[in-house]
């Protein structure tokens, strides 16, 4: 006769260990529990049935138990941005002492000091946004034209990761009515990362940075803004610098301006070689609306340009793709 002790102990361990546990309740040895019954004498069945059946109930058991074991396992969550395997025990990463921070984090820092010490508060730009923000707030007619220069990419939702730094003004002209109604005046940079659907080039990235100006208060002027562009070029460059100035068209400001530095000779410049480093203008009176600012009392001037450029100028770096790249020749793994 069957050992159903010994058989209990051998299927509890092979549910133990398999990936489909309910198929062991249909397995040869079950069958053959059952298929015993007509070869017994009547008065042995009564007991024998009894404990086919507790074997049964102990089975159903151990799968439904090794069923949750398994749902839990799948429903691990894993952190998708990890630099390792979450299952790895020892990760693979490069000795802390070796890193260092980024060339881009490190002068982005430096464009935010000089910034702050000038006054100006420091606000991160968001990786997503909506359309609202991106352009609507910012006086872009629904399908003008205009919104193509931008070459944004959308989530299937409808979402934007933003195309520039300007996606912060809205915010930061509503969070700033207060102040500005209390006499005061709103003075803020946004700065982060920014995407457009290019090509990429030595001198185009899908993904780069920027660092937006907001100024209102009751007297902002063109030649104030000028001043502090200037000023902010002059101490990242450590040097005096001549500037002009071109018109250019973005529909958040009136006039709108691109704002260009002479190349300094100290960074392999020749007289009347210009670098477009901007666009800059008077913030359009829509803009102040769309922030339930009054255009009749308050104006303002923005500017926005790319962080990458200012870099490669400075270190005389010639390909965007380098920030990006890296030497192999010091890796060990
Ligand atoms: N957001 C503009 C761009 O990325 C730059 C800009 C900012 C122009 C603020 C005017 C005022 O092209």
């Amino acid at each position: 006769m069957i050992n159903i002790d010994e058989l209990r102990s051998r299927l509890l361990e092979r549910i133990k260990t398999s990936d489909q546990p309910r198929d062991v309740l249909k397995s040869d040895e079950i069958k053959q529990l059952y298929a015993a019954i007509p070869t017994l004498e009547p008065s042995e069945r009564g007991a024998y049935g009894k404990a086919v059946n507790e074997l049964k109930i102990s089975l159903e058991a151990a799968v439904a138990l090794r069923e949750a074991e398994m749902e839990d396992v799948s429903i691990e969550t894993l952190d998708v941005t990890a630099p390792w395997g979450v299952n790895e025990t020892e990760p693979i990463l490069l000795p802390t002492q070796q890193g260092t921070q980024h060339p881009l984090t490190r002068e982005l820092e430096n464009v935010v000091d000089i910034f702050t010490r000038m006054g100006f508060e420091a606000v991160e730009s968001r990786q997503i946004d909506d359309d609202h923000h991106m352009f609507g707030a910012l006086n872009f007619p629904e399908n003008h034209p205009a919104r193509d220069g931008y070459d944004t990419f959308r989530t299937e939702e409808g979402f934007i990761p933003p195309a520039h730094t300007s996606t912060m003004q809205n915010r930061i002209l509503k969070n700033g009515k207060k102040a500005l109604e209390d006499g005061g005046k709103i003075a803020a940079i946004s700065y982060g990362r920014v995407y457009r659907n290019e090509d990429v080039d030595a001198t185009h990235e899908h993904t780069f940075y920027q660092c937006e100006g907001v100024l209102v208060s009751r007297d902002a002027s063109l030649g104030q803004m000028l001043g502090t562009l200037r000023s902010f070029f002059e101490v990242y460059y450590g040097q005096k610098l001549k500037i002009k100035t071109q018109p250019a068209y973005f529909p958040f400001v009136e006039p709108g301006l691109e704002f260009a530095i002479e190349k300094p000779a100290a960074l392999g410049g020749k007289p009347g070689e210009w670098l477009e480093m901007l666009g800059c203008g008077m913030i359009h009176p829509n803009v102040l609306r769309a922030a339930d600012i009054d255009p009749e009392i308050y104006r303002g001037f923005a500017w926005g340009g790319g962080i990458e450029r200012l870099v490669m100028l400075k270190y005389g770096i010639e390909d965007l793709r380098y920030f990006e790249s890296y030497d192999r020749r010091g890796d060990r793994h």
